[in-house]
């Protein structure tokens, strides 16, 4: 929203949510911010972000008075996750105001990009629809209109044609590179949908890239946005579970329940392999976020269902984080008699956490079981864990997806690194390909440095 001239005297620009707004003036202007309930409100007066941060300004104030000089900007950032918090005050009249709002452009628009839309349903002053791209012409027509925007069966005369900030790509896997890579040369940010790409020389490439173009260049690990998770990040951070010693993820899923045979996620060479890089890459990465990089790895793998065409269906292995805890894995796709199942566990000197012993069964997305947390120094809760529910987490709803959208954009408009970067997951990819080299090495242990180093190989 752009306002001009005097229309604007003595504007009140509501804030809500985690609402940031930025005013851009082309003269001194004096604005008040005043504290309307109890919310905390962070303001921040300041030329250009530094490293990626805005800093300096009062903090948490009630009503604070400041002159903009010429071409600084104010940022207003409410923190409290739902509500209105305070309002904004143009006491005099800037030449020129803008609302902050990110306008993204959804490439792919199959299963998961209905996860996706409710951001853009729920939160259209920070996040807009500008577009919307799919070789499916009608599927794309059809997302589209309900948001009223034009729509493109070609990503590349999209690219061309579209005047978006930013693209998020939800596309089969094989895609992830090529498309992003157009996005980024054409000056978008990026958010693409996980795996990064289906190797980890594309994914260093395109890190590269985004920090040459100074583009955002975030993965939808949307596990680290599911409020739960984040609370658990939390405890791990604050020490509650002291040292974790151990750590184990299983994915048990019957692919057949949810896409037929034929469908690209069988086929290696479009969806780049099967249970690691489609399925355990959420929780390998949840893992690195909560504990750190890993080392090195050992791993087999099976491909027994005749579907699956150089996709593996069963694979296990072992991970040595740089801190020294290990964990295990294990993934089949093939898990006929199995509910959908996801759980994990983190086992440390003073706390565990986990998610057993029922799999789950849940109607929509499923894979998040909620975690459970006990402290060693209680012999009750020892035995009864409790449910990690997660009421002080800032993050703004209590939809993974929605989080991860906000972030991206709360990133475009600030500068700051996203919590899932490129540049972040390039860890999470590296374990993945030492993964399939060890298994493809009848479980040789692999290091993450030796990946590292013929990726970068492969790039020259
Ligand atoms: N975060 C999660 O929990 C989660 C869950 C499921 C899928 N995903 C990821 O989302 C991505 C998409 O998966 P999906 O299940 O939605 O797949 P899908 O097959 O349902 O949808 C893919 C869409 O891409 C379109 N498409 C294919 N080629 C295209 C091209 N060249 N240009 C434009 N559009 C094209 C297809 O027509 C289809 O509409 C994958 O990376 C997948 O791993 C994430």
């Amino acid at each position: 929203m752009v306002v001009t001239g005097a229309e604007n005297r003595s504007r009140r620009v509501p804030l809500t949510g985690r609402r940031i707004l930025s005013i851009r003036t082309q003269r001194p202007v004096l604005v008040t911010v005043a504290r309307a309930c109890t919310g905390r409100l962070h303001w921040h007066v300041c030329p250009a972000p530094v490293d990626g941060r805005f800093t300096g300004g009062p903090r948490d104030g009630g009503v604070q008075t400041h002159t903009i000089l010429d071409s600084e900007y104010l940022f207003v950032v409410a923190r409290e996750p739902f509500g209105q918090l305070g309002e904004i005050y143009l006491k005099d009249t800037p030449r020129y105001v803008q609302t902050s709002m990110v306008r993204v452009g959804l490439i792919g628009v199959g299963g998961i990009a209905n996860h996706h839309k409710p951001a853009f349903e729920r939160f259209p002053d920070r996040v807009q629809l500008g577009g919307v791209c799919d070789v499916d012409e009608a599927a794309a027509g059809e997302f589209a209109a309900a948001f009223d925007v034009d729509h493109w069966s070609d990503y590349e005369v999209f690219l061309e044609e579209t005047d978006v900030d930013a693209v998020d790509i939800p596309l089969p896997h094989h895609l992830h590179y090529p498309v992003a890579k157009a996005a980024l040369e054409a000056g978008k940010h990026v958010l693409v949908e996980k795996p990064f790409a289906t190797s980890l020389a594309e994914c260093l490439e395109l890190v590269e890239l985004a920090e040459e173009r100074d583009c955002r260049l975030m993965v939808g690990q949307m596990q680290r946005f599911y409020p739960p998770y984040r609370a658990l990040k939390e405890a791990v951070d604050r020490g509650d579970l002291g040292a974790i010693r151990h750590a184990r993820c299983d994915a048990l899923v019957n692919q057949e329940d949810m896409v037929p045979p034929g469908h690209w996620l069988y086929d290696g060479s479009m969806s780049g392999g099967g249970g690691i890089i489609g399925y355990s890459v959420h929780k390998l990465d949840l893992l690195r976020y909560l504990l750190g990089d890993v080392e090195r790895v050992v791993s087999w793998e099976r491909e027994v269902n005749d579907a699956f065409d150089d996709a593996e269906d069963y694979s296990l292995g072992l991970l040595e984080f740089e801190s020294g805890t290990v964990a295990d894995f294990f993934v089949t796709l093939s898990a006929g008699a199995m509910p959908y199942t996801e759980m994990f566990w983190l086992l440390g000197d003073e706390g565990a956490m986990h998610t057993l012993p029922e799999g789950t069964q849940r109607e929509g997305y499923v894979g998040l079981p909620d975690p459970r947390i006990n402290a060693a120094n209680d012999p009750e809760r020892r035995k009864t864990f409790e449910t990690l529910t997660a009421p002080a987490t800032d993050l703004p709803s209590e939809n993974a997806f929605v989080n991860e959208i906000l972030h991206f954009a709360d990133c475009i408009e600030s500068g700051a690194e996203p919590i899932s970067s490129g540049r972040d997951n390039l860890g999470t990819m590296a374990t993945i390909e030492a993964i399939y080299r060890s298994a493809a090495n009848d479980g040789e242990a692999t290091t993450i440095d030796d990946v590292y180093a013929d990726a970068r190989e492969a790039l020259r």
